[in-house]
């Protein structure tokens, strides 16, 4: 069982959980995810581990209530546990000081890709960030990221704050006014992750994206998180998650991220319709 120490509503429908995990905490490195399940008749939910202290012995996550198993995990208060938790899985990013990298953001997907950001700064590197949101209200991490980063810009798709757009189209901004990082980390939903692609493409800037394939083992062995990476494929649960972005099939993975929609909305009618007698509150 992990308690959960602390938690944060840190926008509409996005949770912060700072849950004990000592094993996690001890191994955990950027672009590490685990999987955990609520209790004995959960879903596993793969979710990254967006910080972690050792000393301690905690981990922190950081999730969107985009369907049953996230919203349920939502109704989870200050004392209350979750049952399982397994981790680190995943390879680690391979992260060394270079002379500038961009971290491109979108949504929730600052979360993951804070680890990386602060392990780029804390070895010297220059780290422009590049954050969007749909809204001012769903910004998140903001003073994370500042503490992180040299540079930090804003987008939301509506203009309620920073640049009035996709955060591409900053990330364009920046590449067309001559800027050439060694690297661009993109972390955020699949068109999110294409379209940067597409912009660094352009550019022939090297990009590594962080691919949220759907899992369910998460350790190599059921084949759902596949994904063809330069023809190849791979499992993004042992392989990844983070891979090369120029040679991700995107449109191969969209189409498999969608193949259990109907069971998914099944899912959440009939969780909304019993979710008074749930069993989310065990401690
Ligand atoms: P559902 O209604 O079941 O599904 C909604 C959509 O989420 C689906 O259409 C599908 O695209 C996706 N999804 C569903 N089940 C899975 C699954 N088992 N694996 C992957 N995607 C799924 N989300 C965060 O908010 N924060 C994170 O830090 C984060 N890190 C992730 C790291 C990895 C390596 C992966 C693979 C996914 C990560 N996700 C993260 C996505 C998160 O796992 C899904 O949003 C969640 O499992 C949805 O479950 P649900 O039952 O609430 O929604
Ligand atoms: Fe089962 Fe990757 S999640 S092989
Ligand atoms: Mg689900």
């Amino acid at each position: 069982m992990h308690r959960i120490i602390k938690r944060e509503e840190l926008a509409p429908k996005i949770k912060l959980f700072v849950v004990e995990a000592p094993e996690i905490a001890a191994h955990a490195r950027p672009g590490h995810f685990f999987v955990l399940r609520m209790h004995e008749h959960g879903e596993r939910i793969p979710l990254t581990i967006a910080d972690s202290d050792p000393g301690a012995g905690t981990i922190t996550m950081v999730f969107q209530e985009v369907g049953k198993s996230t919203c349920e995990l939502g109704t989870l208060e200050e004392g209350d546990s979750i049952l399982d938790i397994v981790g680190p899985l995943g390879t680690p990013r391979d992260i060394r000081r270079l002379d500038t990298v961009v971290c491109v953001a979108g949504g929730v997907g600052v979360a993951p890709i804070y680890p990386e950001a602060k392990a780029f700064h804390e070895l010297g590197t220059r780290v422009i960030s590049l954050v969007g949101a749909q809204t001012k209200d769903m910004l998140i991490f903001k003073d994370r990221m500042e503490t992180v980063s040299d540079e930090v810009h804003y987008s939301t798709d509506d203009g309620s704050f920073g640049y009035h757009g996709f955060v591409t189209g900053l990330l364009r901004d920046l590449l067309a006014g001559g800027l050439r990082p060694d690297e661009v980390v993109a972390i955020g939903p699949l068109p999110m992750m294409r379209a940067t692609c597409k912009v660094t493409a352009e550019f022939g800037v090297k990009t590594i994206v962080s691919l949220n394939a759907i899992m369910v083992d998460g350790t190599g062995m059921c084949g759902s998180c596949r994904v063809t990476v330069d023809g190849k494929t791979m499992f993004s649960c042992v392989e990844g998650p983070a891979f090369d972005g120029h040679k991700v099939d995107f449109e191969e993975l969209m189409a498999r991220q969608t193949r259990f929609l109907a069971e998914e909305k099944l899912a959440m009618e009939r969780y909304k319709a019993h979710a008074e007698g749930c069993k989310c509150r065990r401690k």
